[in-house]
């Protein structure tokens, strides 16, 4: 492959096409880009995970317009699923069940269990109600890599390896969706999101967190029923620390400064002051890959407190600055 196609808005049904022939189409979503294939078909499946060098045994998440398809892709639905999506959906809700023998096994790494989600990115929805097959969508972005919430980012990182993609922005949130497990014995957060643990646990007071590391809790069973979150994610080539810049740090020159205080320091060559923590969590991928277009060495992200979408942002703020001399994660 060496063209991929720039679609626009109007150009949805181009896009539907490609996905039903077996291609791979990115595509925005209310979350990050997704890189989408048919969730059904097996060598669609494979090339996406070559498109994008993910390791094969990380599941994909899989993309749905409409409720009526959810007993299609997967079996033996909770009753709490249905109260689940009803308030959250279509939104930045993943939840994993039982799977249906349709879903490619490719796109579920092997295991029994699928992740589905509905978008609410208008773009996203209609894209998956005109393919009418369920859309499996990681995020599109090379393995390891940040995320893409600019579609100038995928093309970064994917023009030349995927089919088309839809050049379309709009990733408000910026931070990949909540993912919750509800096939284990009791219900179990496997990736903050937006939609904080608190807010769950109104509707599931029995919800566990378990907090895998990417490295530390390698065999936790957390790990063990996500497999995803033992490789490595979210990381710019430059070094992120947590924290304010040292003011004695000898040379500024390189160095990147992301954040929602009023702290005050040396100039610095990029510095991002947020007003929010949504805001922060909206901008910090493509801050970090800004930060790499300029040749940064080092990028400080001030910590927030984490309760709700704070959470997530620090879960991601803590992968991309984990150390990578260790042997345990390479995607
Ligand atoms: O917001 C999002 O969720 C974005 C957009 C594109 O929808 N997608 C996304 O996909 O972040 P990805 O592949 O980057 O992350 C999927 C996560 C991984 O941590 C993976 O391990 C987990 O979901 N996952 C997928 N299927 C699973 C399953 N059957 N059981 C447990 N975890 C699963
Ligand atoms: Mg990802």
């Amino acid at each position: 492959m060496s063209i991929t196609e720039q679609l626009d808005r109007t150009q949805l049904h181009r896009a539907a096409e490609i996905l039903g022939r077996g291609g791979v189409v990115a595509f925005p979503t209310e979350t990050v880009f997704g890189l989408g294939a048919d969730a059904t078909n097996s060598s669609a499946i494979q090339s996406l995970f070559e498109a994008k060098g993910r390791p094969s045994d990380n599941p994909l998440i899989v993309h749905l317009a409409d409720f009526s398809q959810l007993d299609g892709v997967c079996r033996d639905i909770p009753p709490i699923a249905a109260r689940l999506f009803e308030r959250w959906s279509p939104g930045p809700l993943t939840l994993v069940m039982r799977k249906q023998s349709v879903i490619s096994s490719l796109a579920t790494a092997g295991l029994d269990t699928v992740a589905v989600r509905f978008p609410s990115h208008p773009i996203a929805r209609e894209l998956c109600r005109l393919a009418g097959v369920p859309i499996a969508a990681p995020s599109a972005n090379v393995s390891g890599r940040p995320s893409s919430t600019t579609w100038k980012a995928v093309m970064e990182d994917l023009q030349g390896r995927i089919d088309a993609i839809v050049c379309e922005d709009g990733c408000e949130i910026g931070l990949e969706s909540t993912v919750v497990d509800l096939t284990s014995r009791l219900p179990t957060l496997l990736r903050p999101g937006s939609i904080g643990f608190e807010e769950l646990q109104s509707e599931i007071p029995d919800l566990q967190w378990r907090n895998a590391s990417t490295t530390a809790n390698a065999n936790s069973s957390a790990v063990a029923n996500s497999p995803g979150l033992r490789h490595r994610h979210y990381q710019p080539r430059a070094k992120v620390k947590l924290g304010h810049p040292d003011e004695l740090h000898e040379s500024m020159y390189r160095v990147a400064y992301i954040g929602i205080g009023d702290w005050v320091g040396p100039t610095l060559s990029l510095d991002c002051r947020c007003s929010s923590i949504e805001e922060y969590a909206a901008k910090v991928y493509e801050f970090f890959r800004e930060a790499d277009r300029r040749s940064i060495d080092t990028i400080y992200c001030e910590k927030v407190e984490s309760r709700g979408v704070g959470a997530a942002l620090m879960d991601r703020l803590r992968r991309a600055a984990e150390d990578r001399t260790d042997s345990s994660g390479t995607h």
